[in-house]
C-alpha cells in the first residue's frame, strides 16, 4: 500500500493546500476525512489563486480522483458552489469526485445554531467559522444527524429534514432565535441532493480498494492538530479530529495501511478564534508577519493572530501524529525580522516544561524562547535547501533536533516552484 497522511501541526492555516498540490502530481486519489467548509486549503496555479473549502486540494491536477470521506461534515450548497466554480474556470471534476455515504450533512440549522451558540458563551466565545461544523458533529455524535447516503431517496429526505427543523426550532425558541421554515429547508435539500446523489458512493471500499491495489493515496487533514477536539487546546478548538486517529477513522483506511505521515508547519505561528497562544506577538514582529505572509482568514478574513515557532507544540503534535517528514512553509516571510524566535519551552506556575500542558495551564504557560539571527535575502530564486541563509537552515536542524523528524520539504513562497525539496 502507499498511503500517505498529511497534517497541520499547528492551528490550521500551515499551508497544507500547497503542500498537497506539491505531493499530488504523482498521487491517484487524494481524500478528505475530517472537518468542512471551516477548511480554506489556498493553491496557486500561475495567476490564480484558489480556496477550496470541501473539495480536496490535490483534484486540481486533471486525473486524481477526489473523495469526501464519511468524516467530513458536508454542507450540500458550498459543494455545489465550489464545484461551479471549478468547472467554470475549466476543472471539470465530473466523475472523479466521490462523497461518502456515510458523511453528514451540515444543514441551514447548523449554522444558525453555531451562531446562537457563540454568543451563549458570551466572553469564552471559540470565535468559530460560523460553518455550521461544531452543530453538524453534535448532531453525529448524538446520532440524529442526517448522511449524505439519504440524499437518494427525497421523500425520506423531505421528512427527515422536517423533523430535524421541528427539533431545532423547538431549541431554537429558547435562545431567541427565529424559527426555520422545515419545508422550504427540505426543498433546497431536494434540490441540492438531485444534483449530489450520484456523486455519493461507499467510498470506504473505494479508498480501501485504490489501497490494496498500491495505488497512491494521499489523506489531506484540514484544520490542525491543536485545534483537535481531544488533543488540542481544548475548549478552543474544532469538533473534529484533526490529529491522524480522525484522518484514519475519517476515511474508512486502516492504521497499518499508512505509509508516511506529513506534518506540515509554518516557520512561525499564526492562529484565528480565541484560545491560549504562548508565543503569540502583539507588536512589531507579529504585525509584520501578518502583512507580509497575507495572514487573514481564507475562510472568514479574520486577521490571523501571529507569533514565533513553538517546538513545544510543534515537538507534541509531531510526536502525536507520528510524523516522519515536516513540510516547513512560509519561510520567506520571516525575511527582515531583526532575530528569529522560537519557543523551547515553557515555564507554567514557576516550573520549567517541555511537555504540552492542558487546560488553564496553557493559559499561564510562558514560552521560554532560543533566538537566530535574522535574514534580509529575498529566497524567491532559492533552488535548493543548501542555498538557503545559514541562520534558516539552522532553524531547521533545530526543528528537526527537536521532533526527530525530517523537514523534508521547505516553501519559500506562493508559487508551486517555490517549493524546496530533499
Ligand atoms: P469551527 O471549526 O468553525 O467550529 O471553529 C473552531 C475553531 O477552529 C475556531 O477558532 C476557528 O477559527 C478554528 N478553525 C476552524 N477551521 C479552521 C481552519 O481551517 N484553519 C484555521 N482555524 C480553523
Amino acid at each position: 500500500m502507499a498511503v500517505t497522511a498529511l497534517i497541520g501541526l499547528q492551528w490550521g492555516d500551515e499551508g497544507k493546500g500547497k503542500v498537497v498540490d506539491a505531493v499530488s502530481g504523482s498521487v491517484d486519489v487524494v481524500v478528505r476525512a475530517q472537518g468542512g467548509a471551516n477548511a480554506g486549503h489556498t493553491v496557486k496555479v500561475g495567476d490564480t489563486t484558489r480556496v477550496l473549502h470541501l473539495i480536496p486540494s490535490g483534484m486540481l491536477y486533471p486525473d486524481v480522483v477526489g473523495i469526501i470521506g464519511n468524516g467530513v461534515v458536508l454542507d450540500p450548497f458550498q459543494l455545489i458552489t465550489e464545484l461551479d466554480a471549478l468547472r467554470d474556470s475549466g476543472h471539470d471534476l465530473d466523475g472523479r469526485l466521490w462523497v461518502s455515504n456515510r458523511a453528514h450533512l451540515v444543514l441551514p440549522y447548523h449554522k444558525e445554531m453555531d451562531e446562537a451558540l457563540e454568543l451563549l458563551r458570551r466572553g469564552g466565545a471559540i470565535g468559530t467559522t460560523k460553518r455550521g461544523i461544531g452543530p453538524a458533529y453534535m448532531d453525529k455524535a448524538g446520532r440524529v444527524g442526517i448522511r449524505a447516503g439519504e440524499l437518494a431517496d427525497p421523500s425520506t429526505l423531505r421528512d427527515r429534514v422536517i423533523e430535524q427543523v421541528e427539533a431545532k426550532n423547538r431549541l431554537f425558541a429558547s435562545l431567541d432565535v427565529k424559527a426555520l421554515d422545515g419545508s422550504a429547508v427540505a426543498d433546497r435539500v431536494i434540490e441540492a441532493a438531485s444534483r449530489l446523489a450520484p456523486m455519493v458512493t461507499d467510498t470506504v471500499s473505494m479508498a480501501n480498494d485504490a489501497a490494496e491495489r498500491g495505488r497512491e493515496v494521499l489523506i489531506e487533514g484540514a484544520q490542525g492538530s491543536l485545534l483537535d477536539v481531544d488533543l488540542g487546546t481544548y475548549p478552543y478548538v474544532t469538533s473534529s479530529n484533526c490529529h491522524l486517529g480522525g484522518l484514519l477513522s475519517g476515511s474508512g483506511l486502516p492504521p497499518r495501511a499508512i505509509d508516511k505521515v506529513i506534518g506540515v508547519a509554518k516557520a512561525y505561528c499564526t492562529r484565528v478564534g480565541s484560545g491560549p497562544f504562548p508565543t503569540e506577538d502583539h507588536g512589531e514582529a507579529g504585525q509584520q508577519i501578518r502583512d507580509k505572509g497575507n495572514e487573514y482568514g481564507s475562510t472568514t478574513g479574520r486577521p490571523r493572530r501571529c507569533g514565533w515557532l513553538d517546538i513545544v507544540a510543534l515537538r507534541f503534535a509531531a510526536r502525536t501524529n507520528g510524523v516522519d517528514e515536516i513540510a516547513l512553509t512560509k519561510s520567506d516571510v520571516l525575511a527582515g525580522q531583526s532575530a528569529i524566535k522560537v519557543a523551547t519551552s515553557y515555564v507554567v506556575n514557576g516550573e520549567e516544561t517541555t511537555d504540552l500542558p492542558a487546560g488553564s495551564q496553557f493559559d499561564a504557560a510562558k514560552p521560554q524562547y532560543a533566538a537566530f539571527p535574522g535574514f534580509d535575502e529575498d529566497l524567491a530564486d532559492a533552488s535548493s535547501i543548501d542555498d538557503l541563509p545559514a541562520t534558516l537552515r539552522d532553524v531547521i536542524a533545530f526543528v528537526e533536533e527537536a521532533t526527530g523528524a525530517r523537514v523534508s520539504l521547505v516553501s519559500t513562497g506562493p508559487e508551486r516552484d517555490q517549493t524546496l525539496r530533499r
